[in-house]
């Protein structure tokens, strides 16, 4: 689908990046010739990742760091710079998420959510946009949203609140840092199984099944599919695109929000007696 070098130029640092779909990202920009840098809390996993990658034959470096804590940011971005050079792309991927009603949250449950999606989100995007305006080059950022940071939803409501905020930022900034030639862009995914994510959101079948029977087309997506995207986004060959959020969810957003999508559980016999109630009546 792509050039092999289409980011060939590009280091990118993608925050939570040793697991999921940022370890999958890594893995895809990382063929397509970029250098990856990760960060995030636990140090096994982020080694794992990395020995992996550079078994692919790409590119990598890792710093611990908690991006709550933005002068864990600096230090490990200062590491990894050091190590392996200046980061010209971002992408914001580190997230924390739970399913509870809201009543049983304590402030302390709904902190950690908002602090990690939404401080650390803004705060590596701080780090790493005063380091790209002093150095005048320019650079491109990837916010990874949900498709419910504009609607809202249900049962995760400290994540769509944060989400929401990112959303918002991305938006933000693409006015305001344009004249940096920084560019921002979001990606709204769906539903794209993870150990991360299922562990939280859906830890039974039962669960998992109910979240598929939402989807139009039935199945969840793949992790190319998103991460093919991502490599478009951040590529050169969408320099254009500013401050858009792209939603890759086979149609589930736009579907239960569907007026009539209930329909769809009518027979053929029951569309031929509705044809015959609906259809003006000849005179
Ligand atoms: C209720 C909970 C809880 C749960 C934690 N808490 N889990 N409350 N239900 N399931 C409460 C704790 O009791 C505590 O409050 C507070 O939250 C902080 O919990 P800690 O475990 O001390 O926090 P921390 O170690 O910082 O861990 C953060 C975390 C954890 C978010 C709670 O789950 C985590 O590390 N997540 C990272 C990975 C992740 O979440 N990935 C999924 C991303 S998927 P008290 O008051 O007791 O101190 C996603 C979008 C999916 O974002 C969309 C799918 C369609
Ligand atoms: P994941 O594997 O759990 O990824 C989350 C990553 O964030 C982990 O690597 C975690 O590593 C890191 N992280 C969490 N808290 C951190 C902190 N305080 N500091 C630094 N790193 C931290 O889940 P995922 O499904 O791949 O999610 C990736 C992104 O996609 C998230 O932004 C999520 O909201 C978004 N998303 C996912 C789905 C989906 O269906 N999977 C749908 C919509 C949006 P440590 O725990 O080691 O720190």
């Amino acid at each position: 689908m792509f050039s092999p070098d289409l980011l060939k130029n590009r280091n990118i640092l993608i925050t939570g990046g040793a697991t999921g779909l940022g370890r999958s990202m890594a893995f895809k920009f990382g063929s397509l010739g970029a250098s990856i840098g990760i960060m995030s809390r636990n140090e096994q996993r982020l080694t794992a990742t990395v020995d992996d990658l550079k078994k692919a034959g790409i590119e990598a470096t890792y710093h611990v760091a908690d991006v709550r804590n933005p002068d864990e940011i600096h230090s490990a971005v200062d590491a990894m710079e050091k190590e392996s050079g200046e980061f010209n792309t971002l992408v914001n991927n580190a997230a924390g998420n739970f399913i509870s009603p809201v009543e049983y949250l304590s402030p302390n449950a709904v902190d950690s959510i908002l602090n990690i999606v939404l401080h650390g989100t803004f705060y590596c995007t701080l780090d790493l946009g005063k380091r790209w305006i002093e150095r005048k080059n320019g650079g491109t950022v990837l916010n990874i949203v949900t498709t419910y940071a504009t609607t809202g939803s249900a049962y995760v409501a400290p994540s769509a609140a944060a989400k929401g905020g990112v959303l918002a930022l991305t938006r933000s900034l693409a006015s305001e840092w344009a004249k940096y030639g920084i560019r921002h862009v979001a990606i709204a995914p769906g539903a794209f199984p993870t150990e991360g994510a299922w562990s939280r959101l859906a830890p039974t079948k039962e669960l998992s099944d109910r979240m598929l029977e939402r989807i139009p087309f039935k199945r969840f997506g793949t992790h190319d599919e998103l991460t093919d995207l991502a490599a478009f986004l951040i590529s050169d060959g969408a320099s254009f695109i500013n401050g858009e959020a792209v939603v890759i969810d086979g149609g589930e957003a736009i579907s239960n929000a569907s007026q009539f999508g209930f329909l769809s559980s009518l027979s053929e016999e029951d569309w031929k007696s509705i044809r015959e109630l609906t259809r003006k009546p000849k005179s």
